[in-house]
């Protein structure tokens, strides 16, 4: 029975020998195959970029995607979604990206490039809360009013920047097309915030060509805007401080000043026009304007303008008895402090006349002007912004009147050319705060440097 058995196997053996040989032929080419096969397969390398960010790296044929990696694995996981729909798009050629930290937020700036075309995608993803966040979240409330106000200042700042770039950004460029490129922009949200010692900005990409233009609008013009909390910062008042050396830093500085007012019909909309700006700017009132426009005061105080005293009745204190001095001078004070809790920052006679009656009397510096827009004898724009627009210069104050329409429609146009030239406009307390110098009691200044 044994040899009977042992016979039949070898008997099977030489019977499938031949095909057991086909077998293992076809085994080695298979794993050749394979082999083959592996070393065109996408290769992924895990990598470290010069900030020390984790990434991956993925190369295939004529294809690039590098991707970051990070602790936090919700946001690993969608990362990896994104980049295998990108991957699956056979027309994108190239995907990189760009991370900016700004407290505990995460912000991935993604470019996909195919052969013609280069695409931007903006991610904000908040380590704490573990979410996605909108770009619109950075802020308090995004309405209309913040989307005027962003295009507004991303408007400026790019008609700046244009200027100071030789050759020109891009040939048979106007000034319709740079707004509906903003216009554009802020719709869309193509925005990411920076936050670090030397650069505070709200960087967006606009699609000048052949390149792209990088224009960032100062957080200090946004900090009314920005939700400070959920940028995780903590000390509000030395950020704001941050934020206010870097818009200054390279940039000319000067201080607009508006006297006589204020006027019912024509100040609250100049408030407007400047806050849309974020410009701040001083207003020398008189005492009766303030004593009958108290809520309007109030409200110049609340949007953060600067309050200032012109005297009572607008008189020359050079010719007027003590007493009535006295009335002029602390009546305006007792005004401005009724109207909003604050005393006046500064005093600017009338005329510019004082005495040593009026020194006495003063709790607070004298600012006088050392250019006169002349806006109250033109009484109009052009003129105005004619006389003025190239006699102003860094550190100077400037004088208009807001009680006169013309006046302040000259003044908003010559801040808007001032801020293209590369200006701040600014209070005259801030300009101060700028330039470092505390203004003294009893001491007069025509500018600050
Ligand atoms: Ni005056």
């Amino acid at each position: 029975m044994v040899s009977n058995k042992k016979l039949d196997r070898q008997k099977w053996i030489k019977e499938n020998q031949k095909y057991m040989k086909g077998a293992f032929v076809l085994t080695i080419l298979f794993v050749f195959i394979l082999f083959l096969f592996g070393m065109k397969l996408p290769k992924e390398k895990t990598l470290k970029d010069k900030f020390g960010q984790k990434y991956k790296e993925l190369v295939y044929q004529n294809r690039i995607m590098k991707y970051p990696v990070f602790q936090d694995k919700l946001l690993n996981k969608e990362i990896k979604k994104y980049k295998k729909n990108v991957w699956n798009d056979q027309s994108i050629k190239n995907l990189s990206y760009q991370v900016e930290t700004a407290g505990n937020m995460e912000q991935i700036i993604w470019t996909k490039q195919t052969e013609k075309e280069i695409h931007k995608d903006f991610w904000i993803y908040d380590r704490k809360q573990k979410k996605a966040i909108h770009p619109t979240e950075l802020f308090h409330h995004w309405n209309e009013a913040t989307e005027n106000h962003i295009e507004t200042l991303l408007y400026l700042e790019t008609e700046r920047m244009i200027r100071t770039l030789t050759p020109p950004i891009q040939e048979n460029i106007n000034e319709q097309m740079i707004q509906d490129m903003v216009k554009k922009a802020v719709k869309e949200k193509n925005f990411y915030l920076v936050n670090q010692k030397t650069d505070s900005n709200l960087y967006f990409e606009l699609p000048f060509q052949p390149k792209k233009l990088k224009v960032g609008i100062p957080l200090y013009q946004l900090k009314d805007d920005l939700n400070l909390e959920l940028l995780g910062i903590k000390n509000k008042k030395e950020t704001l401080n941050v934020w206010f050396q870097n818009q200054n830093q390279g940039r000319k500085l000067v201080a607009f000043t508006y006297d006589d007012g204020p006027n019912p019909n024509t100040t609250p909309g100049l408030l407007q026009e400047l806050k849309k700006r974020s410009m701040t700017a001083t207003f020398f009132m008189l005492g009766k304007n303030v004593e009958r426009n108290a809520p309007l005061v109030k409200t110049m105080h609340t949007m953060g303008f600067d309050l200032a005293s012109h005297t009572f009745n607008h008189r020359n204190l050079k010719r007027i008895t003590n007493e009535e001095q006295a009335v002029e001078i602390n009546g305006t004070v007792d005004a401005i402090k009724n109207a909003t809790g604050i005393e006046p920052s500064s005093t600017r006679p009338p005329y510019g006349n004082y005495n040593e009656v009026t020194l006495s009397l003063l709790k607070n510096p004298i600012v006088l002007w050392n250019v006169d827009t002349l806006d109250w004898k033109y009484r109009n724009v052009d003129m105005t912004y004619q006389n003025s627009i190239d006699k102003i210069d860094d550190g100077d104050i400037v004088l208009f009147h807001d009680i006169y329409k013309t006046s302040v429609d000259a003044s908003l146009k010559i801040a808007d050319e001032l801020y293209k030239r590369g200006y701040i406009i600014m209070s005259v307390k801030d300009l101060a705060r700028a330039k470092n110098k505390t203004l003294e009691t009893g001491v007069k200044y025509y500018s600050i440097h």
